[in-house]
């Protein structure tokens, strides 16, 4: 006991004054033999904790439960605070009475300050990482607006001049609605990302609904993109929010055609199924379900990007160009509709 260094290791008598002192005591706490046996080790404490009758509490603990254990601040003789992992043991002589009490200090205070700069680290990087998310909101969502709203102005003034053709009258009104509801569809999603957004399940037919969106989809992606569709079942009725649905095929229709810059071909093909695969951990559910298979001929996503796609604001596109959004809004339908999606 007297050679270890790494621990400061002595015995109290059960008042609490120190009987004996080893050499690690000495080296954590700067006191020597000498001038610590018969002190009171309420000594070591701090002026907060002994303010508190903390030695007392931490003897009473022993010898009720059999042992304390815990992890403070303590005092060294020059008085500097370290942090001290602190072991109690009652001692009972052969009539079963007290004769005191053996105590092990351990100075961690280099392993606190570790952990605190660990944890400083995590919390600085999750917080980075919400201002990453927030910067990409603000920038993302504040550009779309802005650019709505620059077309809501700048139709109205038009609309002020005077001597405007009905025609002309009509493209104004025609184009502030029209841009006006694409925002009221962007705050839509964001609600729905935010899982606010309570879906309208109905039954509606699959096969039916991308043939309807055969016409705003070749609108959407150019004449440089052809679309495909496959439904080689006549009717396919699902349960699920139809307009969602449709928002859903659109936001992967147009990261089609975002990744296909020079013109490609998308193939949308949708056919029953008898079970939803397992993906991502779930095990797979048997049923009847509709799959919906987008294919394009572009780029594809880097290996490196897979595990993130489906996360909000996650985008590898310019601020004014992708708010990360399209792909969450897929996931969060098939989520809630009870189904799946994967790439
Ligand atoms: N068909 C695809 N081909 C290649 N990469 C894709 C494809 N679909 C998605 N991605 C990648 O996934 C990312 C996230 O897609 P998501 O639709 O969520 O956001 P976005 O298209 O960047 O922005 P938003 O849809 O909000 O305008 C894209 O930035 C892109 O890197
Ligand atoms: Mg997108």
């Amino acid at each position: 006991v007297q050679g270890v260094r790494d621990y400061a290791i002595y015995m109290l008598d059960p008042t609490g004054h120190v009987t004996n002192w080893n050499a690690g005591a000495q080296a954590i706490k700067g006191y020597t033999a000498d001038e610590i046996v018969g002190r009171h080790f309420s000594l070591f404490y701090t002026e907060e904790d002994r303010a508190r009758d903390e030695p007392q509490h931490v003897l009473a603990t022993a010898r009720r439960e059999g042992r304390f254990e815990g992890e403070a601040e303590r005092v060294r003789k020059n008085g500097e605070r370290f942090w001290a992992h602190v072991l109690i043991d009652p001692i009972y002589g052969d009539e079963g009475e007290l004769v005191g009490f053996a105590k092990v200090t351990r100075d961690v205070t280099e392993r606190r300050r570790a952990t605190l700069e660990l944890e400083q680290s995590r919390a600085a990087l999750v917080q980075a990482q919400k201002m990453e998310a927030i910067g990409r909101l603000t920038g993302g969502v504040a550009h779309d607006f802005n650019n709505l709203l620059t077309v809501i102005r700048a139709s109205a003034d038009f609309l002020q001049r005077p001597n405007l053709s009905e025609a002309q009258r009509q493209r104004y009104v025609g184009a502030i609605a029209e841009t006006a509801e694409r925002a009221a569809t962007l705050t839509s999603q964001l609600l729905a990302f935010a899982r606010r957004q309570p879906l309208k399940p109905e039954p509606f037919d699959v096969a039916a609904r991308l043939r309807a969106l055969r016409q705003i989809m070749d609108t959407t992606v150019g004449s440089a993109v052809e679309v495909a569709i496959e439904a080689p079942v006549e009717t396919m009725i699902v349960e699920a929010d139809p307009s969602q649905f449709e928002t859903a095929v659109l936001n992967m229709v147009i990261n089609a055609r975002d990744a296909m810059p020079t013109g490609g071909r998308i193939t949308i093909s949708a056919h029953p199924v008898q079970a939803v695969p397992a993906v991502r951990g779930h095990v797979a559910a048997q049923g009847d379900f509709i799959a919906v298979q987008i294919v394009d001929t572009g780029a594809g996503i880097s290996a490196d990007h897979l595990g993130q796609i489906f996360e909000p604001f996650f985008t590898t596109k310019a601020v004014d160009k992708g708010t990360g959004l399209g792909l969450s809004q897929v996931y969060g339908f098939a989520k809630q509709s009870r189904g799946e999606i994967d790439v």
